[in-house]
């Protein structure tokens, strides 16, 4: 199966997914979307109420704003995988609860291993606590750390920029540093790459090299 292919498998089980209570009352599951190859993704919290009528990530309010912080970054929407922690509409938006995020997960966890990307990009506390529980954002945001081979990224969600103003101009610095981050990251994986591959055999001796023949006198 190509990498493609067991992301739309991941998608068809989220679609008909009933492992916790939040598909009650849902139109649409929001498993997420993007290429496969991306190098980037980007993690929200949950489908909002146009999410869930669309089954689609990020097309409300915080979309369009996401796709003007994107922009600001030099991505497309198409370059970058978008998806949130849990994949069905909490009622009335309420925050995700403990085992609906763990039920969901397995999902996400099965994402980021196909997808593999050398950046994931938090948004909001609550994919934040996915790498980072003991922090808060206000305090560690924009700041790129290494987990294992990657490079996570917490960022505020886009909604805190639109429900609180004054947050927009941190949001968008973040945003315009991610080139520097990405460019970091592929550095990084390039160099570990070159060091796990086994140096070049060297040519086997002919018994006539000066080398040899000098050993040979011993
Ligand atoms: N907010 C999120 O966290 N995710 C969405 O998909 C939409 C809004």
């Amino acid at each position: 199966m190509s990498t493609t292919e067991e992301l739309a498998q991941i998608a068809a089980e989220v679609n008909v997914c009933t492992a916790c209570k939040l598909h009650r009352g849902t139109i649409k599951a929001v498993p997420g979307e993007g290429p496969a190859t991306a190098k980037i993704m980007f993690i929200g919290e949950a489908p909002g109420f146009n999410e869930d009528r669309q089954g689609r990530p990020f097309v409300g309010a915080s979309g369009q704003f996401l796709s003007e912080l994107l922009a600001l970054a030099g991505l497309r929407r198409q370059d970058v995988f978008i998806a949130n922690v849990v994949k069905h509409r909490p009622p009335n938006n309420r925050d995700p609860e403990p085992d609906e995020i763990a039920a969901c997960g397995l999902f996400l966890e099965r994402q980021i291993k196909v997808i593999d990307p050398r950046v994931i990009v938090t948004l909001g506390r609550f994919s934040m606590a996915k790498w980072f529980p003991n922090e808060r954002i206000t305090r560690i945001h924009g700041q790129p750390r290494w987990v294992g081979e990657r490079l996570i990224v917490p960022m505020m969600h886009p909604a805190a920029a639109l429900h609180q103003p004054q947050n927009r101009p941190l949001l968008e610095a973040d945003f315009q540093r991610l080139p520097d981050i990405l460019a970091q990251a592929e550095r990084e994986y390039a160099k570990r790459a070159a060091a796990a591959s086994p140096p070049v055999a060297a040519a086997p001796s002919t018994p006539d090299e000066p080398e040899l023949e000098q050993l040979s006198m011993f």
